[in-house]
C-alpha cells in the first residue's frame, strides 16, 4: 500500500478541460443500452447498411496487389484520392478546386473538425453552433478551450435557421459558424436564401462557415430544396467542406472524410493533422478511392430504404401523439420528438425508457440547451426495431399514464 490515492493523482493530473468533458451521450445510451438485454435502441446513428460489395472487393484487390498498401501516406492523403475528392466536388458544387491546395483527407468528419478547431481556437474563442446541433462538436470546442455559442433554432417553423438572431451572436472571439444539413439531430435541410445569408454575414465579419456533412446523400421529399454553400464562388474563402463516407458508403468503420478549404488554412491544418494524426489510414484511403472512382447506385439504394423507415417513424410517432409531437424530418435519418408526458429532464425519460420499456433513445440536451424536453431516435436501424421500439413505448406508456 502507497499512501498516495491513485484517483486523486489522476484526477490532479488531468486537464480540466478533459475532466469537465462527458462522453456523448449517444455512445453513453449505447453502452448502457449493450447492459439491457434484448433492448431495441434507436440511440446511435449507425445504418444497418454494410459497406458495398464493390468496396469490400477493390480493397481486397488493392490489398493483395499493392505493395505499399500498409504505409503511411503523405499527410494530406495519397493524390489520387485527392483527384478523385476535387472532382467529386466539381460535380456537387460546380466549383473547381485543386487536389494539392485546398483538399485534405481526414480520417472520418470527426478528426477533420478536430483539426480544424485545434488549428483555429486560443483559449475563450468562440464557434457558433445550432441549437441544437450535433453533440461532439460542443465537447470538441470545450476540450481546446473554446467557447460554443448557441443559435436557436426556430422549432415551431420545424428548427429552421433565425438567421436575424445572427448577428448579435457575434463578437470580436467569433471565428466560425458550424453547420450541419441535412442536421444531425433535427433532419432539417436549411433553404438557399438562409445560407446565403449566412454565407454574406460571414464575410461581413470575417468568419468561416463550416460544413460538415455526412448527410447529403439522404434528401427525401424536396431534393431540390438541398443546397450546399461550398458551391458558391464568392464565398470560396470562407467556407471548409467537410465530406463523410461514413454514412454515405456505409464506411463508419473506415475513418474516412475529406475537407475542401481554403490554402492557407490548409497550409496551417496540416501542422496539426501531421503533428497528431500523420494521416488518415492508408487501407481506407484504398477504399475511398474505389468509392469514388466505380460507378455505382448504392446511395439511391441506401435512400431509398431509409426513406421508408422515415415514413415508419412518422407513422409511429403520430401514432404515439399522446406521448410526443414530431416535426417531420427532412433529410439524414434522425427524428427529434418532444416529450409530451411528464418528466424531469430528457436524460432521466431517456434512462427510464432504458430501464423498464427496453428502448434505447438519445437525451436531447445532449445536443444543446433547446434540445431539452426532447429525444432523438435514429431511424436508420432496420424496421422491426422501429416497430418493436414503438410498441414497448405504447405498451409502456398504457400502463403509467
Ligand atoms: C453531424 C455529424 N458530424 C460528424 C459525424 C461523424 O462523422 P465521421 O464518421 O466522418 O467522423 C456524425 C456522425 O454521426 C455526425 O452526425
Amino acid at each position: 500500500m502507497t499512501d498516495i490515492e491513485p484517483e486523486s493523482f489522476i484526477a490532479d493530473i488531468v486537464s480540466s478541460n478533459v475532466h469537465e468533458a462527458r462522453i456523448s451521450a449517444i455512445k453513453e445510451m449505447a453502452m448502457l443500452s449493450s447492459k439491457v438485454e434484448g433492448a431495441a435502441s434507436l440511440a446511435w446513428g449507425l445504418p444497418s447498411f454494410r459497406t458495398p460489395e464493390y468496396i469490400r472487393e477493390g480493397v481486397s484487390r488493392l490489398l493483395a496487389e499493392d505493395v505499399d498498401a500498409g504505409k503511411y501516406t503523405l499527410p494530406d492523403g495519397l493524390p489520387q484520392l485527392r483527384e478523385l475528392a476535387a472532382s467529386r466536388h466539381k460535380a456537387e458544387t460546380g466549383l473547381t478546386i485543386s487536389a494539392e491546395d485546398n483538399v485534405l483527407i481526414s480520417a472520418g468528419n470527426m478528426q477533420g473538425l478536430n483539426t480544424l478547431f485545434h488549428t483555429m481556437l486560443d483559449p475563450g474563442d468562440e464557434i457558433i453552433l445550432t441549437d441544437p446541433c450535433f453533440a461532439s462538436h460542443i465537447q470538441q470546442i470545450k476540450l481546446f478551450s473554446g467557447k460554443p455559442v448557441y443559435w436557436p433554432l426556430d422549432e415551431e417553423q420545424n428548427w429552421q435557421l433565425d438567421v436575424d438572431l445572427l448577428p448579435s451572436l457575434i463578437t470580436d472571439k467569433t471565428q466560425a459558424i458550424v453547420l450541419v444539413s441535412p442536421s444531425n439531430p433535427t433532419g432539417k435541410i436549411f433553404t438557399r436564401e438562409e445560407l446565403m445569408r449566412v454565407g454574406k454575414i460571414a464575410r461581413q465579419h470575417k468568419l468561416l462557415v463550416i460544413i460538415d456533412d455526412p448527410y447529403s446523400d439522404f434528401v427525401y421529399d424536396h431534393k431540390e430544396k438541398y443546397f450546399n454553400l461550398a458551391s458558391v464562388e464568392e464565398f470560396k474563402e470562407h467556407v471548409v467542406y467537410l465530406y463523410s463516407f461514413s454514412k454515405s458508403c456505409a464506411m463508419s468503420g473506415w475513418r474516412l472524410a475529406y475537407m475542401v478549404m481554403p490554402a492557407e488554412l490548409k497550409r496551417e491544418a496540416l501542422k496539426v493533422h501531421d503533428a497528431t494524426m500523420i494521416c488518415a489510414p492508408r487501407i481506407s484511403q484504398l477504399a475511398g478511392i474505389v468509392a469514388l472512382s466505380e460507378p455505382s447506385d448504392h446511395r439511391e439504394q441506401f435512400a431509398d430504404i431509409l426513406k421508408s423507415r422515415r415514413e415508419l417513424i412518422c407513422h409511429r410517432l403520430d401514432k404515439a401523439s399522446h406521448i410526443f409531437s414530431n416535426n417531420d424530418p427532412e433529410g439524414a435519418y434522425y427524428a427529434f420528438p418532444k416529450i409530451l408526458v411528464p418528466h424531469t429532464s430528457s436524460r432521466d425519460f431517456a434512462i427510464d425508457l432504458l430501464n423498464n420499456a427496453r428502448v434505447t433513445v438519445t437525451p436531447g440536451s445532449a445536443f444543446g440547451p433547446s434540445g431539452e424536453h426532447h429525444v432523438r431516435m435514429a431511424y436508420c436501424v432496420d424496421e422491426d426495431t422501429i416497430n418493436l421500439a414503438f410498441d414497448r413505448i405504447e405498451d409502456y406508456f398504457e400502463s403509467h399514464l
